[in-house]
């Protein structure tokens, strides 16, 4: 190993959907990165990006894959949709990204996302009395199987012999799986007709990962969901199925934790969730609208609106611990403007269990939270497109201290807008 590692993890420090995609773009251009990696989730992740002016969601490809020089990889712990993965290929292609087998390696060891997991996911949201309010792009059950050791890999996927194979076993031990695969044979034809395709990418891409980190290459590691969404130190049940903070992309490439740089957070200056689950500082209100309204608060990948609520200084404290976050990125600052005031929850109190200032680890006792809230002053004048932290308004600035204050950590950037360039350095 070389004497330094330059490994930086990225992870969604609040319920998803903070910005990531857009802040990978940014760091990987900016040199950040010679290799990047996604590490966990599956299309339930949308990850929106603007390429000269240009939208693009990007649900399973790292959001680096648009700078040429970089190589895109896609580690164990990721759950992956093969056809929706070539539709994605050749969108980006489209958009003249050259794709190709020395830049995008897919894990052998990848589980699958069948039609079947799509179905059981969709059956077990509307069959159960608590619904989680999931993607249902077959999530849950393909990590399921995994944990189960049932799962299907990507290295077995490609190969016509084992693929085979796993839909036999399937159909003698799954119980519905015989009649499902006999209905839905256009599903399967589909999915099997994306092997073909990814093939040429499928490669022991860990060991890969692992010694581009030894003969010092760059490092940026993607995560996707949000760390309030993992599923052992999130808001359970109400949570995706795999480990969405710092400690998953180590276990997702086999590597080192010592060997982690750098942990970066994206929180957004408000909060969004998605689906069902506690949320104390939710608004209902018309300011909760008005932000819902500037920040185009509707899910990436399933066009669901999104809840919106104040920022949580109790929530983005534990992700700071959790995931170890080196520094925040406190993103879509912008959205904020216009407000005369701008609140973080500081604490919490509880009808039994009165002030608590950290995040319950269960979540009836969250719902039952209400927020103790500290004010700021907002600011009424558009911020810079992009610049430095003495760019921006005082109130601006009084708001990010005291966001640092509140959480513990230090905000080293600043999101001002969706392009590539709004980015404001602290
Ligand atoms: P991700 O899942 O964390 O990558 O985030 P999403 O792409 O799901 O959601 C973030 C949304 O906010 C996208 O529509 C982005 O284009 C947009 N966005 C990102 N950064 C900013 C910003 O600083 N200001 C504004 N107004 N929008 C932003
Ligand atoms: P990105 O990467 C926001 C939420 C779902 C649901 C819960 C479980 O764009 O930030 P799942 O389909 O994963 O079993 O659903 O997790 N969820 C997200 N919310 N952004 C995401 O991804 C999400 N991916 C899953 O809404 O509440
Ligand atoms: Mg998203």
């Amino acid at each position: 190993m070389s004497q330094f590692s330059h490994v930086t993890v990225l992870v969604g420090a609040q319920w998803g959907d903070e910005g990531k995609g857009k802040w990978i773009d940014i760091l990987a251009g900016e040199g950040g990165a010679d290799l990047v990696v996604r590490y966990q989730g599956g299309n339930n992740a949308g990850h929106t990006l603007f390429v000269e002016g240009q939208k693009i969601v990007l649900h399973q490809i790292p959001s680096g894959i648009f700078h040429p020089s970089q190589t895109c990889a896609i580690s164990s712990g990721v759950v992956i949709n093969p056809s929706e993965l070539v539709i994605e290929l050749d969108r980006i292609i489209a958009r003249s990204a050259d794709v190709t087998p020395d830049r995008f390696w897919i894990s052998a060891r990848a589980h699958v996302i069948t039609p079947w997991h799509i179905h059981l996911d969709g059956v077990s949201e509307s069959k159960t009395t608590q619904p989680i309010g999931t993607t249902k792009r077959g999530i849950g059950p393909t990590y399921a199987d995994k944990a189960s050791r049932i799962g299907l890999r990507m290295g077995h996927y490609v190969q016509v012999r084992t693929c085979q194979e796993w839909i036999e076993r399937m159909m003698e031990n799954a119980p519905g799986f015989k009649d499902f695969y006999r209905d839905t044979q256009d599903q399967w034809q589909k999915f099997l007709g994306a092997a073909a395709r990814l093939a040429p990418f499928v490669c022991d891409a860990e060991s890969r990962i692992r010694h581009a980190a030894q003969s010092g290459k760059k490092l940026l590691v993607e995560g996707a969901q949000g760390t309030l969404l993992d599923i052992d130190h999130g808001t359970y049940p109400y949570v995706t199925a795999s480990s969405t903070g710092t400690g998953g992309a180590v276990a997702s490439i086999g590597l080192a934790p010592r060997l982690v740089s750098q942990a970066i957070g994206v929180a957004k200056g408000y909060v969004t969730r998605v689906g069902e689950g506690p949320f104390p500082t939710e608004l209902k209100d018309d300011i909760g609208k008005q932000i819902a309204h500037r920040g185009q608060e509707f899910g990436a990948t399933t066009g669901r609106p999104r809840r919106v609520g104040w920022l949580d200084a109790v929530a983005l404290r534990y992700v700071v611990e959790v995931s170890g976050l080196d520094a925040v990125i406190l993103n879509k600052l912008d959205v904020l403007t216009g407000l005369k005031e701008i609140k973080v929850a500081t604490a919490y109190h509880h009808p039994e269990k009165g002030k608590i200032l950290e995040l319950p680890w269960d979540a009836e006792v969250l719902a039952q939270c209400t927020p103790i809230y500290e004010s700021f002053k907002g600011w009424s004048q558009e911020l810079p497109a992009s610049g430095r932290f003495a760019d921006l308004p005082e109130e601006t600035r009084i708001y990010i201290k005291g966001v640092e204050r509140l959480v513990g950590a230090k905000v080293t950037m600043v999101g001002t807008g969706p392009n590539r360039e709004n980015a404001v350095y602290c």
